[in-house]
């Protein structure tokens, strides 16, 4: 049971006014929380609610559904009181006390929602609901559909048009507010401390002989987040020994970390709902070899050349072909692609052969999910996404900036590189200057992260 809970209801009412506005006249949206999910036997995974219900609400408590009318007003189902129950699971809000602590106009028992909501549906022109993500709810809808239709002889009618909520919730949910964003920041921020731990664990226990895995590791940032407040890591951790960050979806393992390894980790905790991102790659022991160092600081110019292409008014798609120019000359450099066979720049990046080495995007929007909503694509107006062109960089925008290298061994690849991973990834803020990086209080710059490290 989740125990974080934030009612600064003005917020939340604000956000379900606007989506309300964007209904069309008699429009009805149905917005549940997410379900819990079993785990093995009888025990459940920890709970996380659903993040398009949490930015309309602030709640989170499970069996929760938030109903929202064109007029503006709202409604939400939620548990019911019941001291047995919360002797055993812990506090439930209830529904007389969710009215004024959540801002809502009417609450009501989850346990009504059957006989409640075909009456909310009836002479409803349209009914939004997020497609696909909540299993089951299409069925629901269908029942309370069968219910108003029962009522038509009487004049009632039921909603002739079926939308998807998260087209208009996606659009909103892009554009970060003043609140959202200091909580960005806090959650980047703690995030990078639970990197610095990580970091100066490592090269300790590698200058002190001690056996060290890559699950050290991942204890030290989990204590650094729950220490500083996150309720849990926004995403699994990768804590990725040596060969292993060329595994782009590994996770923290047991493999062991050993001096003149290079260990990346990709790690972010998630604090008041806000996921943090960051990866960071260093030596274990503390010291870059020629090697190491060369591939870095490729990665790291390429970073660089992306933060530089982050700003208002630019496409999404311009800090990867910033990065993609570093990372394509790169590797022309350091021999890794051959200039006979490959050509220049320009030919490497248009036949993709920097590809077999980068083989993901630079960025991804962030927020209440690290992979968080929105679309890539500029929408000619809100909910329609015909238009090809990508997706046009405005202030409050939230993206991570992530170039990496990754080289396997391979007989056209000069030895001395092979097995090295390197990822560098930073979330920023667009704003209409240089953008914002929240993540920077762990270093990138190898003689810095030397530093850290000695
Ligand atoms: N940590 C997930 C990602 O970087 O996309
Ligand atoms: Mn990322
Ligand atoms: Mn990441």
């Amino acid at each position: 049971m989740s125990t974080h809970t934030l009612y600064p209801s003005e917020l939340y009412r604000a956000r379900r006014k606007k989506l309300a506005t964007l209904l069309g006249s008699n429009g009805v949206a149905i917005i549940p929380t997410a379900d819990e999910q079993p785990r093995n036997r009888d025990s459940d995974f920890l709970f996380r609610h659903d993040s398009y219900f949490y930015y309309l609400t602030g709640f989170t408590e499970p069996n929760a559904v938030l109903v929202v009318f064109a007029n503006g007003d709202s409604t939400l189902f939620c548990q019911p009181k019941d001291l047995e129950r919360e002797i055993w699971d812990g506090y439930r809000l209830g529904p007389d006390s969710a009215v004024p602590s959540l801002g809502i106009t009417t609450a009501h028992s989850i346990r009504d929602i059957d006989t409640q909501m075909p009456i909310m549906l009836e002479n409803a022109s349209s009914l939004w609901y997020p497609f696909t993500i909540h299993k089951g709810l299409s069925q629901r809808i269908e029942g309370w559909f069968k219910t108003v239709l029962s009522k038509s002889r009487s004049g009632i009618t039921s909603p002739n048009m079926l939308c998807d909520v998260c087209c208009l919730l996606d659009e909103m949910r892009l554009i970060k507010d003043s609140h959202e964003i200091d909580l960005m920041r806090k959650a980047a921020q703690i995030s990078a401390q639970g990197h610095i731990k990580a970091m100066q664990f490592c090269s300790s226990s590698i200058k002190q002989n001690l056996a060290l895995c890559e699950y050290h590791l991942d204890a030290e940032l989990l204590y650094e987040f729950r220490r500083n407040g996150s309720e849990y890591p926004a995403y699994a951790s990768i804590v990725a020994s040596g060969a292993n960050a060329c595994v782009l979806h590994y996770r923290a393992d047991k493999a062991p970390i050993v001096d003149g390894d290079l260990v990346l980790i990709d790690a972010g905790c998630e604090y008041a709902s806000y996921a943090g991102d960051i990866t960071r790659t260093f030596p274990a022991n503390g010291r870059f070899s020629k090697s190491q160092r060369a591939v870095y600081d490729v990665v790291l110019e390429s970073q660089y050349a992306a933060v530089g292409a982050t700003r208002a008014g630019a496409l999404f798609t311009d800090p990867h072909q910033a990065a993609l120019k570093v990372l394509s000359k790169g590797l022309l450099d350091l021999g890794i692609l051959n200039r006979n066979e490959h050509g220049g720049v320009d030919d490497v990046i248009e036949n993709k052969h920097y590809f077999p080495y980068f083989m993901h995007r630079t960025s991804h929007w962030l927020g209440m999910d690290v992979h968080d909503c929105g679309s890539y694509i500029e929408p000619i107006n809100t909910g329609s996404l015909n238009s090809v062109s990508p997706r046009v960089l405005q202030p409050g925008m939230v993206l991570t900036i992530e170039p990496g290298l990754y080289i396997r061994p391979a007989k056209n690849v000069p030895e001395e590189f092979h097995n090295i991973g390197i990822r560098i990834e930073d979330d920023a803020l667009v704003t209409n200057g240089a953008c914002e990086l929240f993540s920077r209080a762990v270093p990138v710059d190898a003689l810095e992260i030397e530093h850290l490290m000695s």
